[in-house]
C-alpha cells in the first residue's frame, strides 16, 4: 500500500498516511482542530482547508488522499471561539471538561466569582473508532486502535484548550484545576486504564475514583501543572455524567420520587424511589439527537436549523446564524417528526403516509422522490428521509424501554414521579412537550417536567468551583444501585415494542 505525505503550513509539521485515508482524519490524526460539526457527511462545510501551493480549497472529509499534499489553515481553522467574555487578571480558574462520545465540551470556572462558561466543543475524533462506547470498547482490542483513540482525544483536547486559553489571552499557567466528567468508557480511554473488561459481562470495574495527576500526565502540556481529576464513576455503563447529575440533584434537595435521563449517543437514567433509594442505568440510544445518523444532520452550531415551530401560513424554522441553513439539530428533528406525527404524515409506526391521497404537507415543506426513496424538502437543500425517522425511533425505543424497566426495578409507576428531568447537550432548544409527544418516556401524568441542559458539564464546573462536590458526589454513587438492562429477560421485547410512536 503506497503512503502519501500530509504537510501543514506555516509550521512544516508533516505525517505520512496510507493511500485512501481522509484528509479530515489525517489532519485529526496530526492534532489540526478541524470543525466537523456533520460527522464527515460533506454537507455543513466546517471542515474545508486550502490545500496545494496554489491554495484550492477542498471539503476535507470528503477528500481522500491519493498523493503528497500540503494544507494551509482554512477559514475554519482560523476560526477561534466566538463572544468569549474577559477574565479579571485577579480571578482564580479551573477547567472543566465534559466527554461525550459525540462531542466534547470546556467551560473555563471562574472559581473566584463562582460562575462558569462554555470556552470550547468540538466532535470527539475518536469517532472515526465507533460512534458508540461498544464499537470503541471493541476498537480497543486492537492495541494501535487503543493507541489512536487516546492520542486522538488527549491531542484534540490540548488543542482546543490551549486556542481557547489563547483566544482570552489566558496564561495556561493560571489553571489550578481541569475535572473531567463522561461516561466510563471516555474517562478510561483518557486516563489510559483497559477498557476491554467493560465489553463483557460481568463488567467489571477497576477502579471507580480516578486518581489526581498532573494534567501533563494526561498528555494536557498547555495546562500542565493543574490538578486533573475526575468526577466518580458507578459502573461500567453508568459513569461520571450520571453521578455529577445525582450530585447537582441532591444539591437542589431532589430526594424523591424524581426520574432522570440524559439525552445522548449514551442514555444514562436514574430514578429516586419513594424513600430516596437511587435505581440507574444507561442504554445505548445511537447519534440521532446528536443529529450524527440523519442525512442532514449536524450539531447545534452554527447554519443549523434548532427549531421547527408552527406559524399561521406553515412551519417557521430557526436557526442558528444567517443564510442558507447547513443541517438540521436533533431538537429541530424531534419538532418536525412530533409535527408530522400529529398530522398524520409519519404513522406511529414510523413510515411516511403523504402522498396521493394521503394527509398533506404543511408549507412549505415538499414530498420529494429520488431513487432513495421518499424524503421531506425542508428548506434548501435540507431533506428529512425515512431513514432518519428510523434513527430517531431507535433512540425513542431505547430510551422508553430503559425508562420502563428502571421503574419496574425502583418498584415505581409512573403516577408516583413528581419530577421528571430531562438532560443533554441541548442549548435551551429541546421542546418537552415535542419530545413527550414522540414518547421518548412514559407518560409521567402528575409529573413536572424540567429541562436540566447539559449536566455533566455542570457537574464538571461546579466541583471546580464547590471544594466538596466531588466527594458529596461519591457519597451519592455509592447510595445508587446499578442494573443491568442486557442482563434483563424481556429488554429486547420491550426494546421492539418501543419503537412505536404514540398513536
Ligand atoms: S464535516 Fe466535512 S462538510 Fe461537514
Amino acid at each position: 500500500m503506497s503512503l502519501h505525505t500530509v504537510t501543514l503550513l506555516p509550521s512544516g509539521a508533516r505525517q505520512m498516511f496510507p493511500w485512501g485515508t481522509l484528509l479530515s482524519d489525517a489532519l485529526l490524526d496530526m492534532g489540526v482542530p478541524l470543525e466537523t460539526s456533520c460527522g464527515g457527511k460533506g454537507i455543513c462545510g466546517r471542515c474545508t482547508v486550502a490545500v496545494g501551493q496554489i491554495p484550492e480549497e477542498v471539503i476535507a472529509c470528503r477528500t481522500p488522499l491519493t498523493r503528497d499534499i500540503t494544507v494551509r489553515a482554512g477559514q475554519a481553522l482560523l476560526e477561534g471561539p466566538v463572544a468569549l467574555p474577559a477574565v479579571p487578571g485577579s480571578s482564580a480558574l479551573s477547567l472543566a471538561v465534559d466527554i461525550g462520545t459525540t462531542t466534547v465540551r470546556v467551560s473555563l470556572a471562574d472559581i473566584t466569582r463562582g460562575a462558569s462558561f462554555e470556552i470550547a466543543s468540538f466532535l470527539n475524533p475518536q469517532r472515526r473508532h465507533g460512534h458508540d462506547v461498544i464499537s470503541r470498547i471493541a476498537a480497543a482490542r486492537d492495541r494501535s486502535k487503543l493507541r489512536s483513540l487516546q492520542k486522538l482525544l488527549r491531542e484534540a483536547l490540548s488543542i482546543r484548550i490551549e486556542k481557547a486559553l489563547r483566544a482570552m489571552s489566558i496564561e495556561g499557567e493560571r489553571i489550578e484545576r481541569v475535572v473531567f466528567s463522561g461516561n466510563t468508557t471516555m474517562l478510561f480511554l483518557l486516563y489510559g486504564i483497559d477498557v476491554i473488561p467493560l465489553g463483557a459481562a460481568p463488567y467489571p470495574l477497576r477502579v471507580r475514583d480516578l486518581p489526581v495527576l498532573p494534567a501533563r500526565d494526561l498528555g494536557l502540556a498547555c495546562i500542565g501543572s493543574a490538578a486533573a481529576e475526575a468526577l466518580p464513576v458507578l459502573g461500567a455503563f453508568t459513569g461520571a455524567d450520571l453521578v455529577g447529575a445525582l450530585a447537582l440533584c441532591a444539591g437542589q434537595g431532589i430526594e424523591k420520587n424524581a426520574f432522570f435521563i440524559d439525552l445522548g449517543t449514551n442514555g444514562e437514567l436514574f430514578v429516586l424511589d419513594g424513600d430516596g433509594r437511587t435505581f440507574a442505568t444507561s442504554c445505548a440510544m445511537g447519534p440521532a439527537l446528536e443529529g450524527m445518523s440523519v442525512s442532514w444532520g449536524m450539531t447545534a452550531d452554527y447554519g443549523a436549523i434548532t427549531r421547527v415551530l408552527e406559524g399561521t401560513a406553515g412551519l417557521e424554522f430557526r436557526m442558528i446564524g444567517q443564510g442558507e441553513p447547513r443541517g438540521i439539530a436533533g431538537t429541530a428533528l424531534v419538532d418536525l417528526s412530533a409535527i408530522l406525527l400529529e398530522k398524520g404524515v409519519i404513522q406511529p409506526g414510523g413510515a411516511f403516509s403523504s402522498g396521493p391521497g394521503g394527509p398533506p404537507l404543511p408549507a412549505p415543506l415538499t414530498l420529494e422522490q429520488d431513487k432513495g426513496g421518499r424524503h421531506i424538502g425542508l428548506w434548501g437543500r435540507i431533506r428529512l428521509t425515512q431513514k432518519d425517522v428510523r434513527s430517531l425511533q431507535l433512540a425513542k425505543g431505547a430510551s422508553l424501554a430503559a425508562s420502563l424497566l428502571l421503574l419496574e426495578e425502583a418498584g415505581r409507576e409512573p403516577e408516583d414521579i413528581e419530577r421528571v428531568l430531562v438532560a443533554g447537550a441541548f442549548g435551551e432548544h429541546l421542546d418537552l412537550d415535542r419530545f413527550r409527544r414522540l414518547g421518548f418516556i412514559p407518560d409521567f401524568p402528575g409529573a413536572r417536567m424540567e429541562f436540566l441542559g447539559n449536566t455533566s458539564l455542570q457537574a464538571a464546573a461546579r466541583a471546580c468551583i464547590d471544594p466538596g462536590f466531588i466527594a458529596r458526589a461519591a457519597a451519592c454513587r455509592d447510595r445508587a444501585r446499578e442494573i443491568s438492562l442486557s442482563a434483563r429477560p424481556g429488554f429486547q421485547d420491550l426494546f421492539l415494542r418501543s419503537l412505536e410512536f404514540p398513536a
